[in-house]
């Protein structure tokens, strides 16, 4: 965020995210960010987001928080044409490998957000979006580090009235305290019900789910659950 006005850090939530850079971009993605990013990057400010300007002709609208390396949100794009995606991620080299993604599946129905999901989040419109995506947030596995993480009641207030009803909000993990603190704040929140009727429809991957690099790496303490929510 680059504005002055101090009022928007005043409420400002703690950081859900790690380090924003890493090692040195290549040159081919230094020059896709330098080229291309514009293009396909949602303006910074505060002013609504009209979501059919954004995705002329798009009759859905998704949003992914966190998207790492692009491999779902990519696949996702190619796969559902009539779709508007936003991805949000604030790791640079995670930018760029989305400005690759585009460049060559030509997926054109992507637009970024190369920052803090939140403040963008905030910027959309009420009933504005049909499924929510948030896979394999940052763990923040030590007991002290757990206010980091993304899913508490505070996110899910600002989240919910941006979903359809009806809507739907996949989240996975492959950390058992997060898992277990995700489903207890989704399921107190009253607002989202959850879909599965047998152990299969959390403890496998559903099938229209896009494996990434890093849900491959297995970094958590148990078995990847799924959890898939409709808006009530
Ligand atoms: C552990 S990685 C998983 C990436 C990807 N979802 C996957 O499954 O491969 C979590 C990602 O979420 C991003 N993230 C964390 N908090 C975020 C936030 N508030 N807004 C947007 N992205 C966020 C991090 O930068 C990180 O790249």
């Amino acid at each position: 965020m680059s504005s002055a006005d101090d009022s928007q850090f005043r409420d400002r939530p703690l950081r859900s995210f790690g380090r924003t850079g890493g090692r040195p971009l290549s040159p081919r993605q230094r020059a896709l960010m330098a080229e291309t990013l514009n293009t396909w990057r949602i303006a910074e400010g505060e002013a609504p987001i009209v979501l059919s300007e954004l995705f002329p002709g798009k009759a859905a609208f998704w949003l992914e928080i966190g998207f790492g390396g692009a491999e779902h949100m990519i696949t996702q794009a190619r796969r559902n044409p009539g779709t508007g995606i936003i991805g949000c991620e604030p790791f640079l080299e995670g930018v760029a490998k989305a400005l690759a993604g585009i460049e060559e599946t030509g997926a054109g129905n992507v637009r970024l957000w190369p920052d803090d999901a939140r403040p963008l989040i905030a910027r959309l419109p009420d009933q504005s979006l049909d499924r929510v995506f948030i896979l394999f947030p940052d763990p923040w596995p030590k007991r002290r580090q757990h206010k980091r993480r993304l899913v508490q009641p505070a996110f899910l207030d600002a989240l919910y009235p941006k979903l359809k009803p009806g809507g739907h909000l996949r989240f996975a993990t492959d950390v058992k305290s997060y898992a277990d603190e995700a489903l207890l704040t989704f399921l107190g929140d009253g607002r989202f019900e959850w879909l599965a009727a047998a152990a299969d429809d959390w403890r496998c991957a559903p099938a229209d789910h896009v494996t990434t690099r890093y849900e491959s790496k297995q970094l958590g303490d148990c078995r990847p659950v799924w959890f898939d929510f409709r808006v009530r």
